[in-house]
């Protein structure tokens, strides 16, 4: 039981039926999109894990695919943006894989971010993040871009870090208790994503 259980009481989980009875659609955003890059990693331990509860349907979603150039810029080669808004509209949730830039989220994820409005709205969100202090301050940053665009982000947040969650900063190999938080990440983003799906018009 974690600390904050033990502080306020355990909240009585939710009937198994209430919560299954409809697989989410749960993307899985794939935040940084530079050559070498360390988020394909992480996204797929996110989407192992989350595929073995087996109580909705996960998709790796990477940004890198879309090929966005900078919103609005001129000249830029936006034919990709179609499939992002589709990608992203079918998606009742999301599990953001954040990477920490400059304490802050990256250039691409805050793209890909603005290119879209209603498809992000009245959608639940999870954070995992990565950096030196495990990009926290990259994950608090995208907290207030989401407040604006609706999604509802957990509290529950597994930040890995550079340090010790990865071998020489380069391979992924989490702490248990990594996994175990990015469980209590999605017990928290699935019934959010659940209920907000009601309000979707
Ligand atoms: C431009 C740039 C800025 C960075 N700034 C920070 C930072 O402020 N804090 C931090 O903890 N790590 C920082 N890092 C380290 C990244 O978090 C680390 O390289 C991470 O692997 C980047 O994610 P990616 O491999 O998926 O691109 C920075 C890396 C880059 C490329």
């Amino acid at each position: 039981m974690g600390l904050l259980d033990k502080l306020f009481g355990k909240q009585a989980p939710q009937h198994e039926e209430e919560i299954t009875m409809e697989k989410m659609n749960i993307g899985i955003v794939l935040g940084s999109t530079r050559e070498g890059r360390l988020s394909p990693q992480v996204g797929n331990w996110v989407k192992e894990l989350a595929d073995k509860r087996g109580d909705a349907n996960y998709t790796i979603i990477d940004i890198a695919d879309y090929k966005l150039p900078l919103l609005g810029e001129n000249g830029g080669d936006a034919s990709g943006a179609a499939g992002w808004s589709e990608a992203v509209a079918a998606q009742d949730g999301f599990v953001f894989v954040v990477q920490e830039y400059n304490h802050s989220i990256s250039a691409s994820l805050k793209n890909a971010l603005d290119y879209l409005r209603d498809e992000w709205g009245n959608k639940a969100a999870g954070i995992v993040s990565y950096g030196s202090v495990g990009g926290a301050r990259a994950a608090e940053h995208l907290r207030g871009i989401l407040g604006e665009l609706q999604v509802a982000d957990v509290r529950v947040h597994p930040a890995l870090s550079l340090f010790t969650d990865f071998e020489n900063g380069a391979e992924l190999k989490a702490a248990p208790v990594q996994a175990d938080s990015v469980n209590q990440m999605l017990d928290q983003v699935i019934p959010w994503a659940t209920a907000l799906k009601t309000i979707r018009k």
